[in-house]
């Protein structure tokens, strides 16, 4: 018997068993190894999907795809010092890579993923360099000295659980993708100043076109803990959720007139964030009640909420028949893919059902 034929019986073995074994309850040890498994080959394919079907598309070089002798000489203050405050969170890049890839090491899905997103997100410290050189903003000396003193500190996980990161690194990108996108609409609607600048709108552009793939992602792989670990990730998350910030600040040594300058060009702030970010992400996740989330959030502010000491039951947060109609769609979405590729046969990639009504 080959490796993958071992591999493909072992498949069809457990896509029946896990459907029996949850809800039946005859081993919860079992079911939670194999739901975990159900998580772990979405992610993978997902992965897969990402590096054939999102990556392509988003091909672009910071040095030749923009007409960086074009770009003005006179774009406003604040708006360069914004791009110096994104080109400043960005260069924490081999923190964030480096960190989130040995937390996940043992997962292949996730691991693989971190290093292609780590990748692109190395390409936005390039692209915010070139604008703020070319904009006659900063020199290179300067810029250098900049650089190897962000450089000399190091960011560190907000939270040590990889599920928690990864719920993170869902509202990190979504807030920062709200950040490039605004600032793309701040600098093509600059007409009456006299600043409008196509390189710089194509720059916002093509960085917050990243960050919605990467905001896809993770926002794909929480979805598949909550439907398949429901109590657990609303733990995660009221928790997350508690102690959000945006990466970098305290690390940041400009930070402040920074986040000045990006409230008051509309950028960002609390009110965006709850309805760009907050709002948006408990669509997704299928809340129900909104308020109910809201106190799970401010139970975890003063106690380590797990998994058995939740107020509430996930059911009564969030709508299940939403959740499981975007895991279907996923899973077609990925099937499709597999059997396009030629790869279905290797991986097989469906959607087991599970049932809240017997969770954890
Ligand atoms: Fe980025
Ligand atoms: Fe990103």
């Amino acid at each position: 018997m080959s490796v993958s034929d071992e591999f493909i019986e072992d498949k069809a073995t457990t896509a029946h068993d896990v459907v029996l074994g949850v809800c039946h309850e005859a081993n919860a040890a079992e079911s939670q190894r194999r739901r975990q498994q159900c998580v772990d080959r979405g992610i993978a394919s997902l992965y897969r999907w990402y590096v054939a079907r999102s990556q392509p598309s988003r091909q672009w070089n910071a040095d030749t795809d923009f007409r960086w002798k074009e770009i003005r000489r006179d774009l406003p203050e604040d708006i360069l010092a914004i791009v110096q405050g994104f080109y400043a969170v960005e260069q924490f890049i081999p923190d964030y890579a480096a960190e989130l890839t040995g937390l996940l090491r043992k997962n292949y899905g996730r691991s693989q993923f971190y290093l292609k997103w780590g990748s692109e997100e190395a390409r936005h410290a390039d692209l915010w360099q070139n604008v703020l050189l070319a904009s006659g903003y900063r020199t290179l000396p300067w810029l250098e000295d900049y650089s190897r003193e962000l450089r000399s500190r190091s960011w560190e996980l907000p939270f040590d659980d990889p599920l928690e990161m990864l719920i993170y690194t869902v509202l990190q990108e979504r807030a920062t993708q709200i950040n490039y996108a605004r600032l793309r609409t701040a600098v093509s609607q600059c007409g009456q100043e006299g600043c409008h600048d196509p390189v710089l709108e194509l720059a916002a552009k093509t960085i917050a076109i990243d960050e919605v793939a990467h905001f896809e992602f993770f926002l794909s792989a929480t979805i598949l803990h909550l439907y398949y670990f429901p109590e657990r990730t609303l733990a995660a998350l009221a928790r997350v959720l508690a102690f959000f910030e945006m990466p970098a600040v305290t690390i940041v040594p400009d930070y402040e007139p920074f986040i000045e300058a990006l409230y008051r060009r509309g950028l960002f702030g609390k009110k965006i964030y709850y309805a760009e970010v907050f709002k948006l992400i408990c669509r997704q996740f299928g809340v129900s009640d909104v308020r109910k989330l809201d106190n799970c959030v401010k139970a975890s502010r003063t106690t380590q909420l797990d998994a058995a000491g939740l107020p509430l039951h996930p059911s009564q947060i969030f709508d299940f028949e939403t959740i499981q109609e975007t895991v279907i769609s996923l899973f077609q979405r990925l099937g499709r893919f597999e059997q396009e590729a030629g790869i279905y046969e290797m991986f097989q990639t469906e959607l087991i059902p599970f049932d809240w009504g017997k969770a954890e």
